[in-house]
């Protein structure tokens, strides 16, 4: 099945850092389908051979294995071409649209990796330039849109032009090997099903932290911040993962319409939550593993007053019959303490204790997604205590946890999220993209927040790098009688 993959922002960061290593990948693997093309656009006054150059230089500083050699880089590069486009004018598309007329794809991919603001006039224009044709898909790098309404306005100019069976809203959290065994867990396997619910969990935490700082992106961070950054897409699926019902089959509007459910059913804001149950906050100076860095405020392309988010955690809870009660904590932000991603569900002690263990001890089941990728059981057990126990009639307890690492079960080497949305976007699969619906119910959730902020002359609450954020973060699920793992 022959492709033409058409990379708008083909020498932006998005294309550098995570794209064209994606396609290298792939196409070591075997993975992608022969007879493509990829086709970067971008303002730059490049010849293929230059663009190919470029994009050798972007291997060069790779290290280890997944560097590649000179032939194996010869052989991808083979599959490089670039069209200089300003996306703004309506004549360059005609460039790209005689490129694309030189044969006849069985796929056409057009992904936009632009800024944001570039989105709809793209698709206008793609569509303009009569390049919608039937076995075109469109991939959309999030964010889209900045609230609902410019999140509204770019889908019903995306859909003017594309059926929403041609648009491929990327959320690469989805992509990820950790998030496809989340799914397993919870629909291949019997074992949790009768647990997941009230009766039994007493609440779910969300953890997405980074050690890294907003790097050379302070100017998009400037006008993003972690909320709409991180939580109203990445954080949210993740929560949509761990709540929705079992759907109906694996098919992509089975399982979305389950989690646009989960999205309905969040709790409505109301002026005390929203002062409550909603903490920010921005790095500040620190120090990160013995290393001296700077705060938000004094990143590039940052301003020196700044009250945008690096930091946000939240309380929410999902209204229905299976969660009605349960707290859902998610917390995310940048320059924390490590890099974790991972999701805690924390289970009810048991009704009636006949041992003696520590205090609120519980079960835990913790899905890491990274570095780790893999699920702890946390259990209570006899332990090494037993001489003591065999003196006393009340035995003691200790926590045990049950280990299971699926880089050391499966591999490393796994397909990296990027890899896989690229491949399945190739293919034609939705399974892991978002719907329109999905996305407008996100925005609908997390804009009383934005609109709270704007009026709350507070701002973000300042926390050192290197740290888990704000002291309030651990104030609000204080609150509630719960603690984020690394405090309990
Ligand atoms: C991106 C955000 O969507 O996700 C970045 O724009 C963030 O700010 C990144 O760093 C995190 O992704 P990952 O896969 O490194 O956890």
């Amino acid at each position: 099945m022959s492709f033409d993959l058409v990379l708008f922002g083909g020498t932006g960061d998005l294309a550098w850092r995570k794209l064209m290593p994606a396609l290298f990948q792939a196409f070591r693997h075997g993975t992608l389908p022969e007879g493509g093309r990829i086709i970067g656009v971008a303002r730059d006054d490049l010849t293929d051979a230059q663009y190919r150059a470029l994009i050798q230089t972007r291997f060069d500083s790779v290290e280890g294995a997944k560097r590649p050699n000179a032939e194996e880089f010869a052989r991808f590069a083979d599959l490089l071409q670039f069209v200089r486009m300003d996306l703004s004018r309506p004549d360059d598309y005609a460039r790209l649209a005689a490129r694309l007329g030189e044969r006849e794809a069985d796929t056409v991919v057009m992904y936009v990796a632009t800024a944001p603001a570039l989105f709809g006039t793209t698709c206008e224009q793609i569509a303009a330039a009569g390049l919608n044709w039937p076995n075109t898909r469109i991939v959309l790098e999030k964010p889209l849109g900045h609230d609902l309404a410019s999140n509204r306005a770019i889908n019903a100019i995306v859909c003017r032009a594309f059926s929403e069976r041609q648009v491929f809203r990327i959320d690469h959290y989805l992509g990820k090997p950790s998030v496809q065994n989340l799914f397993a867990l919870r629909f291949g396997n019997a074992l949790f099903e009768p647990l997941w619910r009230r009766e039994t969990i007493a609440n779910i935490q969300i953890t997405i932290a980074e050690d890294l700082g907003v790097e050379k992106r302070g100017a998009f961070y400037e006008t993003t911040g972690t909320l709409r950054d991180m939580v109203q897409n990445h954080a949210l699926q993740l929560l949509c993962a761990i709540g929705m019902e079992p759907p109906i089959n694996a098919h992509a509007d089975a399982i979305r319409d389950e989690k646009l459910k989960v999205l309905r059913s969040l709790a409505p804001w109301t002026p005390q939550t929203l002062s409550q149950h909603v903490v920010r906050g921005q790095y500040a100076a620190g120090n990160m593993g013995g290393v001296a860095v700077p705060g938000y405020r004094d990143e590039a392309g940052v301003n020196p007053n700044s009250r945008t988010e690096t930091f946000v955690a939240l309380r929410t809870e999902i209204a229905n019959w299976r969660w009605a009660g349960v707290p859902f904590y998610i917390r995310t932000g940048k320059r924390l303490a490590s890099r974790d991603a991972h999701i805690e569900v924390n289970f009810r002690p048991t009704p009636h204790a006949i041992f003696k263990a520590p205090l609120g001890a519980a079960n835990r089941l913790v899905i890491n997604l990274q570095p780790k990728d893999g699920l702890e059981l946390h259990l209570l057990a006899q332990g090494q205590d037993n001489r003591q126990n065999t003196r006393t009639s009340a035995q003691s307890l200790a926590p045990v946890q049950l280990d299971l690492d699926f880089d050391t079960r499966f591999g490393a080497e796994r397909v990296g999220a990027y890899e896989r949305l690229l491949l399945d976007v190739i293919d034609g699969r939705l399974n892991l993209f978002v719907r329109s619906d999905e996305q407008e119910e996100a925005w609908r959730w997390v804009e009383p927040i934005l609109d709270f902020w704007q009026g709350d002359p507070q701002g973000p609450r300042p926390y050192a790098a290197g740290t888990w954020g704000p002291s309030a973060a651990s104030a609000m699920i204080a609150r509630d009688g719960y603690c984020w793992s690394e405090e309990c």
